[in-house]
């Protein structure tokens, strides 16, 4: 079991737009559908989950800001924030716990721009192009960190 399990979802700009973006890139389930699948995943992994979406990115600065406060993890999927918003980076690591990158397409398939991301390296790591099970690797990939920071800090 995993004491400091506490994990929250974050996503930005247009995320809450989803079933209305294009399948082919982003599938058919709307947020709260894809946020019911997140948290049926993560009562598996004896996670506890909370969710914040946001189309400001004041707003997502802000929340990390709090980090630490309401969560021992983090996914974000930051939309097109990832490519360019430099503030998220900072942010990120001012939360201070680990963070993985999720997307739901393959943004390395896509165009130039979405190639880049400036939160990848403030991240323990992303999964894109999965569609919706990539949220379930990232939150099997962030439980596995959390169990080995508890472990290290017992020792
Ligand atoms: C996205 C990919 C971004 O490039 C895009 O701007 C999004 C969604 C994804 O989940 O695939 O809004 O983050």
């Amino acid at each position: 079991m995993i004491l400091r399990n506490r994990v929250e979802v974050l996503h930005g700009v247009n995320l809450d737009q989803l079933g209305r973006r294009d399948p082919a890139h982003y599938g058919s389930l709307t947020l709260p559908e894809l946020q019911m699948r997140i948290g049926d995943w993560a009562g598996e992994l004896g996670l506890s989950v909370s969710f914040f979406q946001t189309n400001s990115e004041s707003e997502l600065v802000e929340r990390l800001h709090r980090g630490r406060e309401v969560a021992d993890g983090l996914l974000i999927n930051a939309g097109a924030w990832t490519h360019y918003a430099w503030s998220l980076h900072d942010a990120l690591e001012i939360a201070g716990v680990p963070a993985v990158e999720v997307h739901l397409s393959d943004v390395q398939a896509r165009e130039e721009w979405r190639r880049v991301s400036v939160i990848e390296d403030v991240c323990i790591g992303t999964v894109a192009g999965k569609g919706p099970d990539g949220y379930r690797e990232a939150l099997a990939l962030l439980a596995a960190r959390l169990r080995q920071n508890e472990e290290e800090s017992a020792s």
